[in-house]
């Protein structure tokens, strides 16, 4: 916990592996007053993730780490806990967390996924939409646990799907859907 602006905050951090816009929808919502999370730290597995720039940005503490080392678990947890982080947020984090970090870390993690789940685990949701001419698709925000894209889901917002609808259109307005809901979503868990 953490008191900004005379309120408490929950501390945070936010998973990344790429580009993070869902990262920065979230430092800017942090930012206000009805925000229930302070973010405090950025972690990614990929050093060349774009989303990485925001830690400047936002003035925030960044960490690479290396997934494949055997040890990942501990000093993952070793160093999260240092920094007293009590909730996580994936966001376009494309590593499968442990048992044994999830278990550390239960109930207190969440992430978003660009599909109505339980439709669309996994990855290329948006291609499998479009082929199977779904009228409607979405994002979903949920807990984590150790089957992918599986924990309990916690809100979903629903886009329509349109006719002349490209990978790249219906991952855009499915963003922008993300962007909405990922606030909400933990408003929704905390207020
Ligand atoms: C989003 O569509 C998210 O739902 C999925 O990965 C994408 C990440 O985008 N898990 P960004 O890095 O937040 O821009």
């Amino acid at each position: 916990m953490k008191k900004l602006n005379g309120k408490i905050k929950i501390k945070t951090a936010i998973f990344i592996s790429g580009r993070g816009s869902n990262l920065k929808n979230l430092l800017k919502f942090s930012k206000k007053k009805i925000s229930p999370i302070s973010i405090d730290l950025i972690i990614s597995d990929n050093k060349y993730a774009t989303g990485l720039k925001f830690s400047e940005k936002f003035n925030i503490n960044k960490k690479i780490f290396n997934f494949n080392n055997t040890k990942i678990d501990s000093l993952l947890l070793e160093f999260i806990r240092k920094k007293d982080i009590k909730f996580i947020c994936l966001a376009g984090f494309m590593r499968i967390l442990s048992k044994k970090f999830l278990k550390n870390f239960n109930g207190k993690i969440i992430n978003i996924h660009p599909s109505l789940l339980p439709k669309y685990k996994g990855l290329n949701t948006h291609k499998k939409v479009i082929q199977n001419k779904d009228k409607f698709s979405g994002c979903s925000v949920h807990y984590v646990n150790t089957k992918l894209d599986s924990g309990k889901i916690i809100l979903k917002k629903k886009v329509k799907v349109y006719k002349k609808d490209t990978i790249r259109s219906l991952s855009n307005r499915v963003l922008r859907a993300e962007h909405k809901l990922y606030p909400m979503a933990i408003l929704k868990i905390f207020n």
